[in-house]
């Protein structure tokens, strides 16, 4: 069955919608779960972070199979393992299987990280691939904002949480089933030589002289194109695009998003919202941030990338300077309580508008064809490790050094990540993941006959 172009992009992104699903809803369902399975403090660290380490194994794994099975059949397997991890996570019968259900949904979690902008980048037309491609964001926020509002809803049930947590099966058997019409992607069909299929995907979401472009494009560069392999990542040739993807999502994470975004309802009750304001708040956040990145998105291609992240990079950090002052001095004032929320709040556009969405976009479309899954992948474990880390020291930290020395510190790692977005991205709005691929040779100053006989590539679209 043939389906539209929009209905691509959606359900290509709807992977997005159960990563953030299921990194959201933890946080209100764990307060449920802690009462009736009577968790220590120790397994209820291990039950809310299982998805983490989860998710770092499903994206060193499923990412880099995708090379070899194609993107589709992934993102299938990826829809699987998120029905019964979230089934499994509703009916656990205990903390043991608990944790194991969550394992087992992270595996989803982290695939779905990887192939989602994978796949986005890979059918995008260059000249919307920012948009497209930064959807997948839209729908990660749009899942914790949906997980926000079921816990809400279910939070005065006896088994609320378990009805927070199997509700997720409901977008994995759509993302399932939408997924059987999807195309494979037309990018991975040429390298595998299958011209036929991907001259009728190409057919499908571009115009006739379009479409006969990309795939002369596609054809010229990938016809010598095998899989690579690990070592292949090491090259010259990849390495300064493995250095982005690494480098990015390293910074994207310690510059502190989740920690602030945990923070928030916290930082609500501080300057005296009672529980459930601090709860509705929680939940308008979640709208504003739904809206901020639907903006953001939008315009992603009207402004270079590395433009975008300096932007970002100096919001964020000064947002996070001025609340680490305003916590040194604000020993309990209204004016400086509401300061607070109101910069904790810039900072989060500030994220939501540029490294939220370009983190993913970005290592969607550095890597060459030739490794693409792989270097996917490994940029995906990297988030999730750095994820995981900041989630495992920031309890302890904050102890010992008080959150305004962690603003600072956010601050401070801000600056650090304006400064390799300087030193070590390129530009790559607008560029085919051709052209992309062509700069990488020109980086590494392959001569035609090792780029034809090295990973791919020909060099006369280099020149262009
Ligand atoms: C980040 C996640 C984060 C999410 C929502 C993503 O881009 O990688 O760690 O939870 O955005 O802010």
């Amino acid at each position: 069955m043939k389906v539209s172009s929009k209905f691509i992009y959606t359900f290509g992104a709807l992977g997005g919608l159960l990563f953030g699903y299921d990194t959201g809803v933890i946080s209100g369902a764990i307060l449920f779960i802690q009462k009736q399975l009577h968790l220590s403090s120790w397994t209820e660290g291990i039950v809310v972070s299982a998805v983490l380490f989860g998710a770092i194994f499903g994206a060193a794994v499923i990412s880099p199979l995708s090379d070899k099975l194609g993107r589709r059949k992934m993102v299938l397997t990826s829809a699987a393992i998120f029905f019964l991890g979230s089934l499994g996570s509703a009916f656990a019968t205990s903390t043991g299987f608990l944790i194991a259900a969550r394992v087992i949904l992270g595996i989803a979690v982290g695939g779905a990280s990887a192939l989602v902008p994978m796949y986005l980048s890979e059918v995008a037309p260059a000249k919307a691939r920012g948009s497209l491609s930064g959807l997948n964001q839209l729908m990660i926020m749009t899942g914790i904002l949906l997980a926000y509002v079921v816990n809400f809803i279910f939070s005065g049930s006896v088994i609320g949480w378990r009805l927070m947590l199997g509700f997720a099966a409901i977008p994995a058997a759509i993302l399932f089933i939408g997924t059987l019409l999807l195309p494979e992607s037309p990018r991975f069909l040429v390298r595998e030589g299958r011209i036929a299929e991907a001259k009728a995907v190409l057919a499908q979401i571009r115009t006739t002289d379009e479409a006969k472009a990309e795939l002369a494009e596609m054809q010229d560069q990938f016809a010598t194109t095998k899989m690579g392999t690990f070592k292949d990542l090491f090259t010259k040739f990849a390495r300064p695009a493995l250095t982005i993807g690494i480098g990015l999502a390293i910074l994207q994470q310690i510059m502190g998003c989740n920690t602030v975004l945990y923070y928030a309802p916290t930082i609500f009750k501080n300057v005296g919202l009672g529980s459930s304001a601090a709860l509705i708040g929680t939940i308008g956040i979640g709208i504003a941030n739904v809206i901020i990145t639907a903006i953001a998105v939008s315009a992603m291609d009207k402004f270079g990338r590395k433009t975008l992240l300096t932007f970002g990079g100096i919001g964020m950090a000064v947002s996070l300077a001025a609340l680490a002052v305003l916590v040194h001095f604000s020993a309990g004032s209204a004016v400086m309580g509401w300061l607070t929320v109101l910069f904790l709040a810039i900072y989060i556009m500030f994220f939501c508008a540029t490294w939220g969405p370009i983190l993913w976009i970005m290592i969607g479309e550095i890597f060459p064809l030739a490794i693409r899954g792989l270097g996917v992948g490994i940029s995906s474990v990297i988030n999730w490790i750095a994820n995981l880390g900041v989630a495992l020291f920031f309890p302890s930290l904050l102890a010992k050094f008080g959150i305004g020395d962690l603003f600072a510190a956010f601050a401070i790692i801000c600056v650090v990540a304006i400064v390799f977005v300087h030193a070590k991205v390129f530009e790559t709005r607008g560029k085919s993941l051709e052209e992309i691929e062509g700069h990488l040779h020109k980086l590494a100053g392959d001569t035609p006959a090792k780029a034809v006989t090295g990973l791919n590539t020909n060099l006369a679209n280099i020149a262009k």
